[in-house]
């Protein structure tokens, strides 16, 4: 239990939590700026009766990508179609998702960066002109028709802008980067979390969890659920600050949101290689993880956090990391 509670990916719990999704702009706490944005683009079409430009979000897991695509499709009153570039694996599974589209629709494809290159490059003319070009028959006897598709939105979502072709990049009229949320903004959706759940929350409470989530709505609905756990068992329902601690403590998680993983991997750096520079390789071997977790899980948080810096030597533990761990710092004379 303990290993998955800070994990942003979306585990089947947050999956049967869908009614956590907030389903207007006007419930989307924080994001100020994608808001605004969104909210105009969104009018600017329905006015025209045009269908939205196509929309890419990216940031790290769990920061309402999937739920933004949600209140766009809700917002201008279209169905939205949900697929993945991984589950995509030939041109005609694309084919077929995009001639089954109303007009206006929504397509998300979540993790768009990993669709496969044949397939991306269907999607360039659907995205640009609204056509598709299959192809029939084969060898001498095959020959390219020209398909035409309903106008129709795309929201790709990613955690992993770099990974995106330019062909594909250069092809979304809005590109939006959601940011980690603030405490304060974390509070109000652990307290919109609690008043869904009919739970009794303090305001300290609400922000012991706040700052505990790394930034990150997926883990404050996470750790509310784990500390009401601990509430109903051992304090009649009320969740106050001292349950906070308690169920906190029980799970292992520091009081800035770090877990026993976070941990080993900021040990992993300063124990064994002397606080880096040290390869991204070489550290996951160490700490028995993989490269591409590390990247996608950890890192992002600690760099927030300012715990550790990429340079093109490694990864390197800051003053800061050892400070948190209370480590000595032998500071170095090149960094
Ligand atoms: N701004 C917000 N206000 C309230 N709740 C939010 C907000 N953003 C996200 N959430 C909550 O956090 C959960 C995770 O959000 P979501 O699944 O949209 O993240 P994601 O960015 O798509 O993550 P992934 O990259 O893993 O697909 C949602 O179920 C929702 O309840
Ligand atoms: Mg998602």
């Amino acid at each position: 239990m303990e290993e998955s509670v800070l994990t942003n990916e979306e585990l089947p719990e947050d999956i049967e939590s869908h009614s956590l999704r907030p389903k207007l702009l006007g419930e989307f706490i924080g994001q100020t700026e994608v808001k605004e944005m969104m909210n105009v683009f969104i009018k600017a079409a329905k006015n025209r009766n045009e269908s939205l430009d196509h929309v890419l979000l990216y940031g790290p897991p769990g920061l309402g990508k999937t739920t933004l695509a949600g209140i766009i499709a809700n917002e201008i009153g279209v169905n939205i179609k949900i697929t993945s570039g991984p589950s995509i694996e030939r041109s005609g599974d694309l084919a077929a998702i995009l001639t089954s589209l109303e007009p206006g629709d929504i397509l998300f494809i979540d993790e768009i960066h990993r669709l496969p290159r044949i397939v991306e490059e269907i999607l360039y003319p659907a995205m640009e002109d609204f056509v598709i070009d299959i192809v029939v028959g084969r060898d001498s006897t095959s020959k390219s028709i020209r398909v035409d598709l309903p106008p129709f939105t795309l929201v790709g979502a990613t955690t992993r802008f770099g990974d995106l072709s330019a062909p594909l990049r250069d092809r979304f009229g809005v590109v939006h980067k959601l940011l980690y949320y603030n405490e304060e903004e974390l509070k109000e959706i652990c307290e919109r979390t609690a008043k869904i759940f009919e739970s009794d929350i303090k305001e300290s409470a609400a922000f012991e969890i706040a700052r505990r989530s790394r930034g990150t709505p997926r883990i404050t609905n996470r750790l509310f659920r784990r500390v009401r756990d601990f509430a109903d068992v051992l304090n009649d329902g009320i969740i106050d600050q001292k349950i906070c601690h308690v169920a906190l403590d029980k799970l292992h998680i520091d009081h800035i949101g770090l877990d026993s993983k976070d941990h080993s991997y900021l040990e992993g750096i300063i124990d064994k290689f002397d606080g880096g520079p040290v390869g991204i390789e070489s550290l996951a071997a160490s700490i028995g993880e993989e490269p591409t977790t590390i990247e996608d899980v950890y890192e992002p948080y600690l760099l927030q956090l300012g715990f550790i810096k990429r340079t093109p030597r490694g990864r390197i533990a800051t003053q800061k990391a050892y400070r948190h761990l209370k480590k000595r710092h032998n500071t170095r004379l090149f960094e």
